[in-house]
């Protein structure tokens, strides 16, 4: 079998223009900046228009990684969108950002595994690059959460938000990948889980939705316990296949689903916050979209240097959760790019 490496060779992101702030949902129902800041960490999140589906934020994302690697739509030997927002239930939304990318009959599919979605997608990705199935792979998260966020429920409307990340992943003589661990449990999945609109339920009729049970629904303390477990878990484990240590971490680049979640689970590694990176101030959730976002902004304000260790850390709906352990090539070098 044909075995190489695998590097990113760019990344980008793309969040929509309108912007949602404490404030804001301080006019909507009874909370206050206070109650969100301290509990969640979140100040603002970006919210899709009515004509901008995930299709186009992806699109967005991939564009600005193509941008930052060089290359042209052309370069991109598959496509795969992390999420569960997608513009239809089916067809796949990576067919439609092909397209849209002028790139029609490369291969696309999605991945539907929530926030973890990023994590298994570099997984799945990365394989398919080093066991030679293809060069190039366009790997993007997108989500458009808000909407499916009830704005009357306090509990869930906070939390959520619309963005795009991307990275561009390719063949490399040097190997980025280290190691990763992947993990899911659904046996309770409606701790976290949109209750109708699938086949798990009757189809959804008028009371339903008048209900509004067609929004996100969420048990949010077992799944604040879970996530700082599993994230503790799934680094802890990821660190191991790749024969490394918290130590060795250059920076954790995790899902933003709390701040309280991130820092209580650094704590329990004993990483300090100075290698943690936390933008969910900005965005909030943004599911699958919120790691690659994170490596972006990362990138963009020059703080990763060649042979840094990242490690991607995420969890949710599933439930599930996994991180990976990734060495950060620079722009250039060991790459097999001319
Ligand atoms: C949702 C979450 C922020 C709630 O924080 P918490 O500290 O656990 O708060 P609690 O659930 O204990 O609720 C405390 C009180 O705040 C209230 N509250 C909930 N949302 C509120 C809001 N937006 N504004 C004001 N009060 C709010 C609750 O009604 C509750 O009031 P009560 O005690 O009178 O019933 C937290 O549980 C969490 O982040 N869970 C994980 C969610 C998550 O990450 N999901 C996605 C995973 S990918």
């Amino acid at each position: 079998m044909n075995q190489t490496g695998v590097r990113i060779a760019g990344v980008g992101h793309y969040v929509p223009k309108r912007v949602l702030t404490n404030s804001d949902l301080e006019q909507m129902f009874d909370t206050s900046d206070e109650w969100i800041t301290t509990r969640t960490g979140m100040k603002e999140r970006h919210i899709a228009a009515p004509d901008e589906p995930t299709s186009d934020v992806a699109l967005g994302a991939a564009r600005a990684a193509l941008a930052n690697a060089g290359l042209e739509p052309s370069a991109i030997g598959c496509i795969i969108v992390a999420t569960v927002t997608p513009d239809y239930a089916f067809p796949a939304t990576a067919c439609i950002v092909g397209a849209k990318l002028g790139i029609q009959g490369v291969p696309g599919f999605d991945m539907e595994i929530a926030c973890s979605g990023f994590i298994y997608g570099l997984t799945v990705a990365s394989s398919m690059i080093r066991t030679g199935v293809f060069k190039r792979i366009l790997l993007i998260g997108a989500e458009e959460l808000s909407r499916l966020v009830n704005y009357d429920d306090r509990n869930t409307a906070v939390l959520f938000g619309d963005g795009a990340g991307a990275v561009v992943l390719e063949a490399a003589e040097r190997d980025s990948y280290l190691g990763s661990e992947l993990g899911a449990d659904g046996t309770n999945p409606t701790d976290l889980y949109l209750p109708v609109g699938g086949t798990g339920a009757l189809p959804i009729t008028a009371e339903d939705i008048a209900a509004k049970r067609n929004t996100i629904t969420m048990n949010g303390r077992e799944v604040f316990r879970f996530a700082v477990t599993k994230m503790i878990a799934a680094t802890t484990h990821a660190l191991d296949s790749a024969g490394l240590t918290p130590n060795d971490i250059t920076w954790v680049i995790p899902h933003q689903a709390n701040k309280r979640i991130i820092e209580a689970a650094a704590k329990r590694l004993d990483i300090g916050p100075e290698r943690v990176i936390i933008n969910i101030e900005r965005y909030g959730n943004t599911s699958a979209a919120s790691i690659p976002i994170a490596l972006s902004e990362t990138a963009a304000a020059g703080k990763l240097k060649d042979g840094d260790v990242l490690l991607f850390v995420g969890f949710g709906g599933g439930l599930s959760w996994g991180a990976v352990a990734w060495r950060w090539s620079a722009n250039g070098k060991n790459g097999t790019r001319a």
